[in-house]
């Protein structure tokens, strides 16, 4: 038995302990094999580890199975490599500017940051988009810092797509950027605790909105900034957290700001695995609900996301490769697929599902 880190699970692996949520819940019981879905589960619900039984031989083989030739060609670009560079550089500054506000109280300079990071976008030619970059980055650095910058991305490119203005667009990616600042003040044995916390520590990792948003304000932010912070875990069916608002009570940007989260947190590159298919993301949106989303925002996104790998070269899960052809409108995790002379509409085979694009 050895523990692992929720980054590096792969599918195959066997839990060797139960897995229990942050409240208390179990999760997946011992002996689980575990699929793609369960551990974007494991993120989602929080966990950074889990105990699983030893085979090294098999993991190797998985790996080389599912390491995509998508992932390497997106990687070996030169888009990539000089992201990656500029990045790695921007995300020190961003800590250091985070960590100087949080501990010494020092003025944040939120222009500065929001310039870095647009920068960041402006230096994408168009052979790849931002999301591309994004699904490959993670593996890199899992950080606090790193996972808020992705969001601020993300939330520039749904705002983009919502086709909001440049001033809002500004807003979402500053709002995004700022998020989860609570989370620094999370004791890293919290955070980094394997199993089950206990309540009083489960109380101190869901404060991190509320502390965030005190934060936020003493630094006299815009409002949307502050609420972005504070809303970004209430859900549109109000079953969120901390104050459990519904609709209209959650800030609009933190809407936003849910939506490109909660993808990060899905697509995180696991360094064996290689990143998520963007086909299981959106099954993943549709199984947690769309109602807890804004869901004018979420289909906006979602379309255009799937809209990307139109003409992509993917393999199905009998085996067969193919080209997407047609996206189903209300289907958006099953599109039509040409393999040879046949079509393949996924949304009439529930039997299928696209595995992989390749
Ligand atoms: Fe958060
Ligand atoms: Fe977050």
């Amino acid at each position: 038995m050895k523990r692992v880190s929720t980054s590096q699970l792969i599918p195959g692996m066997v839990l060797a302990r139960d897995v229990i949520s942050l409240d208390g819940q179990l999760i997946l019981s011992a002996g689980t094999m575990l699929n793609d879905k369960m551990i974007t589960k494991l993120d989602i619900y929080g966990i950074f580890t889990a105990f699983i039984q030893e085979d090294p031989t098999e993991q190797k083989v998985t790996f080389q199975q599912r390491d995509a030739s998508y992932s390497r060609r997106v990687r070996n670009s030169e888009a990539f490599k000089k992201f990656k560079v500029v990045y790695d550089i921007q995300l020190g500054q961003f800590r250091d500017e985070l960590n100087a506000m949080v501990s010494k109280n020092l003025k944040l300079d939120v222009e500065k940051l929001l310039s870095n990071s647009l920068r960041l976008i402006a230096g994408v030619d168009g052979t790849l988009s931002i999301l591309d970059i994004l699904n490959n980055m993670r593996e890199y650095d899992d950080s606090t810092y790193a996972h808020s910058m992705n969001v601020a991305l993300i939330s520039n490119i749904i705002a983009r797509w919502l086709k909001m203005s440049e001033d809002e667009t500004r807003m979402a990616t500053t709002c995004g950027l700022l998020h989860d600042v609570g989370k620094i003040l999370v004791p890293h044995d919290i955070i980094a605790k394997p199993g089950k916390l206990t309540d009083a520590e489960f109380a101190v990792v869901q404060k991190h909105p509320v502390t965030g948003y005190q934060l936020l304000r003493r630094q006299e932010l815009n409002e949307h900034i502050c609420n972005a912070a504070l809303m970004h875990h209430e859900r549109m069916d109000g079953t969120g957290y901390p104050m459990r608002l519904s609709g209209g009570q959650i800030d609009p940007f933190a809407r936003i700001v849910a939506i490109a989260d909660v993808y990060d947190a899905m697509t995180a590159a696991r360094v064996y695995r290689g990143p998520m298919c963007p086909f299981r993301v959106i099954e993943l949106y549709e199984s947690e609900g769309y109602e807890k989303y804004d869901v004018e925002y979420l289909l906006t996104f979602l379309e255009n996301v799937v809209n990307t790998f139109v003409r992509n070269r993917c393999l199905l899960s009998d085996g067969r490769e193919g080209d997407i052809v047609l996206i189903n409108k209300g289907n958006l995790s099953r599109p039509v697929v040409q393999c040879g002379i046949q079509y393949v509409n996924l949304a009439e085979h529930p039997e299928l599902r696209l595995e992989s694009i390749l």
